[in-house]
């Protein structure tokens, strides 16, 4: 049965436009959490657009699931997570300009010293890749627990055979991850609608799923949210 991480980024997103202290993310995880989300997944990333340190901290105490910081490998946010101790950490790349995480982590040997000091932490390690072969095997041979396949390509395509291409790719990426021993994780831009491709693949173990799920609560409320979509991938 595959496990929904809800990103509550978008949360944090609509309180930073007035500074204030609502909606209070808090709350989103508890809602969340109660409705079928398996994960809290937040971003904290260096500008602190959304996601702040206070939000971190206090989610790490509050969350009755499971925790997974998605950041960027710098000093500063190595330094916070081994502090903190998510129960995973996805490693993203970051740009100072771009709206959401646009492309996925180049991820070299050169990784391998900070994936240690995270998992010396007790931390789970993921990384947020394109469905590419070689950099899956490089994941595995580093140290990496979960790959999660950036689906954000798959969910922009219009073109109907550029998307069964899409599909094939992001399965066979999916196989590899699994022949390798590594959990294997979906996200960005999915919704649902275009989850539901991926559901009957019948290999991704986890999804974390943000802009859509807080978009449908702006209209249904954020438990009917989380549930729907916890009923499609389930
Ligand atoms: N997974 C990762 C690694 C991400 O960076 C994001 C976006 O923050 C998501 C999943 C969620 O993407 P979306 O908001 O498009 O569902």
């Amino acid at each position: 049965m595959a496990e929904l991480g809800v990103n509550i980024d978008h949360v944090a997103t609509i309180r930073q436009a007035r500074m204030g202290i609502e909606p209070e993310p808090l709350l989103a995880a508890a809602i969340a959490e109660q409705n079928g989300a398996n994960q809290i997944t937040i971003h904290l990333r260096e500008d602190r657009r959304h996601i702040q340190d206070r939000d971190l901290k206090i989610l790490r105490e509050t969350i009755q699931t499971r925790l997974n910081l998605e950041m960027a490998t710098t000093p500063e946010m190595i330094k916070t997570a081994r502090e903190i101790k998510p129960d995973t950490v996805t490693l993203v790349p970051e740009k100072r300009e771009e709206l959401t995480t646009e492309g996925g982590l180049l991820l070299t040997k050169e990784h391998e010293k900070q994936i240690k000091e995270l998992k010396d932490a007790g931390i789970e390690i993921s990384v947020f890749i394109e469905p590419d072969i070689e950099m899956i095997k490089l994941a595995s041979q580093i140290g990496v627990d979960a790959v999660e396949i950036h689906t954000g390509r798959y969910a922009n395509l219009k073109d109907d055979n550029e998307i069964e291409t899409e599909l094939n790719r992001i399965y066979e990426a999916a196989k590899v991850i699994k022949q390798n021993g590594m959990r294997v994780v979906a996200g960005h831009g999915l919704n649902y609608h275009n989850v539901q491709e991926l559901v009957e693949m019948d290999i991704f173990e986890e999804y974390n799923i943000g802009h859509s799920i807080i978009s449908r609560a702006v209209f249904t409320g954020l438990a009917e949210a989380v549930y729907e979509m916890k009923t499609l991938i389930t």
